[in-house]
């Protein structure tokens, strides 16, 4: 039988505004439709504070219920799916806050990164500073995302797009490749 994967998707727009809340709808509604579990780590539903203290080196009894609600969703996915645009050729600071609070729950999971914007560029540029990161943390990025152009234009606010089937070919090959890292790594128990 089909193991079922659990992934968190980790989203870091706080503006009013936010087009991106859009992809990652999808993207949720998608990994539903695989039959797998997909959580959304937003930050504008747990307002983190700016980084103090990582979640490790916190008072265990005294963890705020922001810091722990993300920390427990993160340590039961088996892979993570970093959706993000660009602000000036770098990724929103809130999704960098957000990265930086945790460590361990990334340990030997794989992660992927889809990028989005509202013009051509599909915000392609946030590739290599989140590829470090996730890499840093110890979440090692796979080759494939989907990168999603004029986001406004091509999906509606339900996260719906005017193109499903090119959508659906685009998600299911890195979908597929993060599956097949995510039961090789994730299907043992660590040593
Ligand atoms: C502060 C800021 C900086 C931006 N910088 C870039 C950029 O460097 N490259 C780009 O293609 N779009 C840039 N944009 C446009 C974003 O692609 C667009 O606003 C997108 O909707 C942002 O994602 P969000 O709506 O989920 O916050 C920028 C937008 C903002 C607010």
């Amino acid at each position: 039988m089909k193991r079922k994967l659990k992934f968190a998707i980790l989203y870091g727009s706080t503006r009013r505004k936010r087009l991106g809340i859009r992809f990652v709808k999808y993207l949720h509604d998608q990994i539903l439709k695989n039959k797998h579990i997909s959580y959304i780590v937003d930050p504008l539903q747990y307002k983190l504070p700016l980084l103090d203290r990582r979640f490790d080196d916190f008072d265990k009894k005294k963890v705020p219920v922001a810091v722990k609600s993300i920390q427990k969703i993160l340590d039961k996915a088996d892979a993570f799916i970093v959706v993000s645009a660009e602000y000036n050729h770098m990724p929103p600071p809130a999704l960098i806050n957000l990265l930086n609070y945790y460590y361990k729950e990334f340990d030997r999971k794989p992660s992927c990164i889809c990028t989005y914007s509202v013009g051509d560029f599909a915000g392609v540029r946030v590739q290599s500073p989140l590829r470090s990161l996730m890499s840093q943390l110890g979440s090692p990025p796979i080759k494939h995302g989907m990168y999603q152009p004029n986001l406004s234009k091509n999906f509606d606010e339900k996260g719906i797009p005017n193109h499903s089937k090119d959508a659906e070919e685009r998600f299911n090959i890195f979908f597929k490749e993060l599956m097949w890292y995510a039961n090789l790594l994730t299907g043992k128990k660590k040593s």
